[in-house]
């Protein structure tokens, strides 16, 4: 028997190379004991802890090896189809004990049946499907359930206990990385803890629960949070227990509130039926959902704000949402006669889900009082919904979206534009009068003055609240602050002067 003593249960590095070295030696499924576990009169292969990929496996006879068997016949050229080593590197990280040597086996079997993995009935591939299914349910369930506490204010700094289902520690860890990027933090589990300093990760061996972080202010914050957000009109007990199960709730401190939410579920329905924003028809989502698969409505086009709310969450037409905490829809009276078009959410507006809360939120507003214009009257929205940023230090910073971007995005404006039907459009900033206006149209030539719209609105492009907040010079800043607000009484002024005239 050929035993094969890998650098930690989730190296997949090592066990690739054992099988690969195995596999040309003809070593047959049935005669390899595959094993993580430490050798108690040896030393550790890798030295470091659970995370330590990429250290080849040790290798032993503990019995004379079998004869070798010939390789099936394509002979050493032969190379698996990237769904296996996909499907392999899920596999790993589910704690079944056989699932290394499920994983030869199949390994060993593609070379005789190079379309194996396309067949579902076959119960090898049936089982390592499950698996992969059930650890791609373990990196969810942890992306959801992670609750991080403050444990030391000076740097801030916090940590989470989390037991995941499947060793997915690691493999879950960049998520966090990009959602958490400005805080320091460390998820400990018991299988291996991840670090990060908001530049790098790193990865340490587990740890005990005893040293898990007890509770603080921080979960006051949690439980007040999950209270608003829960939702009684959609409860579903069982759904409930199945999405968030027993085993996660003692480490969520929200989730001694379950019993109490339940209870009073029935009257807090009540009272929401007439606050809430009508759910989206099923027709709206199943179309949204075909959008962002195939980019098309197909001819099912929201016919309300709140239906463009919901079915913006799953856009998928660029790569923006996938850093971005939500999509940030537009927001106002759905016929306001004067529309605001910023460039994208900023770093408070993507926590927030609102557009123009954060700095350029403050300029902006502050220029609208000035100008006589009352927020609440207009509709403030963003050539593009998800915040596009990079990492640096511990803050996350804006990019300008690219063309390819803002086209993509450009079908959730029109859509906003379609339904509200504003008498005049604010472009803030090059890039929303890009997208309002279908081509280039620099600010300073441009502004100052109404330009006709093809839909018979009219448009007005002036500067983004950013560019008044970013200009050095104190001369500069005041003309430019004081053309920002002559631009926008105009607006104000012409949209009450269109309005009263169609009525
Ligand atoms: N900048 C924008 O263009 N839009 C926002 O919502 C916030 C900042």
């Amino acid at each position: 028997m050929r035993v094969v003593r890998l650098a930690s249960e989730i190296d997949f590095d090592g066990w690739r190379a054992a099988a690969r070295r195995l596999r040309a030696e003809g070593v047959s499924p049935e005669a390899i004991a595959w094993t993580a576990e430490r050798d108690l009169f040896s030393p550790p292969p890798c030295g470091e802890g659970a995370g330590g990929g990429g250290v080849s496996a040790e290798m032993a006879d503990s019995e004379p090896a079998p004869p070798p068997q010939p390789l099936p016949t394509r002979g050493r050229g032969f190379t698996v189809p990237t769904a296996f080593v996909d499907l392999a590197q899920a596999v790993i990280l589910h704690r079944a004990s056989d699932r290394l040597a499920l994983l030869y086996r199949l390994l060993w079997r593609l070379e005789r049946e190079p379309r194996l993995i396309d067949n579902p009935a076959d119960p090898d591939v049936a089982r390592a499907r499950d698996m992969q299914k059930a650890v791609a349910r373990a990196i969810h369930k942890m992306h959801a359930f992670v609750r991080f506490r403050l444990i030391e204010t000076d740097p801030e700094t916090y940590a989470a206990w989390f037991e995941p289902a499947h060793r997915v520690t690691e493999a879950a860890a960049p998520f966090f990385a990009r959602r958490f990027t400005n805080m320091t933090w460390t998820i400990l589990t018991p299988d291996a803890c991840v670090a990060w300093d908001g530049q790098t990760l790193r990865v340490s061996d587990g740890v005990d629960p005893a040293d898990a972080p007890s509770e603080d202010a921080q979960e006051e914050l949690w439980r007040t949070y999950y209270a608003s957000i829960f939702n009684p009109a959609r409860l579903n007990e069982k759904m409930m227990r199945q999405e968030m199960p027993k085993r996660y709730w003692r480490n969520l401190p929200e989730a001694r509130l379950i019993p109490q939410l339940i209870e009073t579920a029935q009257e807090r329905a009540a009272a929401m039926v007439a606050a809430a924003p009508s759910p989206p028809p099923d027709r709206v989502l199943k179309a949204a959902l075909r959008h962002a698969r195939d980019g098309a409505f197909n001819g099912d086009l929201p016919t309300s704000l709140d239906e463009v709310a919901a079915a913006v969450q799953v856009c998928r037409r660029c790569d923006l949402w996938r850093d971005a905490t939500q999509a940030v829809p537009g927001q106002g009276p759905a016929h306001a006669p004067l529309m605001f078009v910023g460039e994208q959410p900023g770093d408070q507006e993507d926590l927030a889900g609102q557009p123009f809360v954060g700095p350029a939120g403050q300029v902006f507003d502050a220029a609208l009082k000035e100008a006589g214009v009352p927020r609440e009257q207009a509709f403030v929205t963003n050539a593009v919904k998800h915040f596009k940023h990079e990492p640096r230090g511990k803050r996350r910073i804006h990019k300008t979206p690219d063309r390819g971007e803002v086209t993509a995005c450009r079908w959730w404006l029109d859509t906003e534009r379609r339904l509200v039907r504003p008498r005049v459009i604010v472009a803030l900033g090059a890039t929303a009068a890009h997208a309002v206006i279908g081509r280039a149209t620099p600010i300073a030539a441009n502004r100052g003055r109404a330009l006709h719209l093809p839909d018979q609105g009219q448009a007005i492009v002036t500067y983004h609240p950013s560019f008044l907040l970013r200009l050095p010079d104190a001369d500069a800043r005041d003309r430019a602050h004081a053309e920002f607000v002559e631009d926008l009484r105009l607006a104000g002024e012409l949209a009450k002067l269109i309005d009263q005239g169609a009525q």
